[in-house]
């Protein structure tokens, strides 16, 4: 058996009412144990790529889809949204979208309902998903009285209760603080260990770098770069040309070896440069 879990061939993808392809021709493969970031500008296409990956397009959003999704191998054209949920959790860019029901614990109980989960089940992944995002104490209060970065941390409790072994989120973090931001990323970190996959869409270059296995860079629909964070986010020109940041560090190592013609190593985190800069200026 191998380790794949999730692989797109030559997938294309054009809304009914649009004149363009909004999704030219995306290859990549991911394995479970990975965590995928992906980046690009407004309007690249993130989210259709994302919502490509559970089949919600275009199986409820519809248009005209060509190539190949294969979640765990199995191509998802031959398979529901109901059953690929079962696999493929998703936290939406607007969590209020996500949230329906009375209470906190209804909210996070309701996607297990869907599951078939025993309630007994239900009672533990509850308290442990509100714990795994820090809204312990919760359970009885309204969704709706939440401000939007606990709504959105209530999103990503309600999709891990579902235990997805491939959890995508479309950009979780933009209405956090940079306490619960990285409280997203040690989730996906925990995703890691237990040998689960992440896909997420955020504009947060630094983090991304440091918690992603995998950056694609997206930009008009297409794959502008796919590999590791030094792989991609090296690529400075490729970068600034599409109007994306770099991570800081990588930037200020690029800027000092051009100004004093130096070759220190292009680094993607405050780690790495430390070291990259240390041994280039002695
Ligand atoms: N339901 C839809 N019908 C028609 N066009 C759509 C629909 N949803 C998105 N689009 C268009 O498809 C393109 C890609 O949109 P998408 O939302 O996937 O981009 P994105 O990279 O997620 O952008 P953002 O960073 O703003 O979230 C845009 O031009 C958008 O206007
Ligand atoms: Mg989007």
């Amino acid at each position: 058996m191998t380790n794949e879990a999730v692989r797109v061939e030559n997938l294309t993808f054009q809304y009914p009412d649009t004149e363009e392809e909004v999704l030219k021709n995306i290859n990549f493969t991911l394995h479970f144990g990975e965590i995928l970031g992906i980046v690009g500008p407004t309007g690249a296409g993130k989210s259709t790529l994302a919502m490509c990956l559970n089949g919600l397009v275009p199986q409820v959003i519809e248009g005209e889809l060509r190539g190949d999704v294969f979640v765990k191998e199995k191509n998802i054209n031959e398979t529901s949204v109901a059953e690929i949920s079962e696999h493929v959790g998703f936290v939406f860019q607007e969590p209020e979208n996500q949230l329906s029901q009375m209470t906190i614990e209804e909210e996070i109980a309701f996607g297990m309902g869907n599951l078939g989960v025993a309630r007994e089940e239900m009672i533990n992944r509850i308290k442990e998903s509100l714990e795994q995002v820090g809204l312990s104490g919760f359970e009885k209060r309204s969704p709706l009285a939440l401000s939007g970065g606990q709504q959105q941390r209530l999103a990503i409790a309600s999709v891990m209760a579902m235990r997805p072994s491939i959890m995508i989120m479309d950009e979780p973090t933009s209405m956090l603080d940079p306490k619960g931001k990285n409280e997203v990323y040690d989730v996906l970190q925990n995703l890691k260990e237990f040998n689960m996959t992440g896909i997420i869409i955020d504009h947060e270059v630094e983090r991304i770098a440091t918690y992603c296995d995998k950056i694609l860079v997206l930009d008009e629909g297409q794959v502008k770069a796919f590999g590791s964070p030094e792989e991609v986010f090296t690529q400075i020109e490729l970068l600034q040309q599409l109007q994306l940041n770099a991570p800081q560090v990588t930037g200020f190592l690029y800027q000092y070896n051009r100004q004093f013609n130096r070759r220190a190593k292009l680094a993607t985190t405050v780690g790495e440069a430390v070291t990259s800069f240390e041994s280039e200026y002695n």
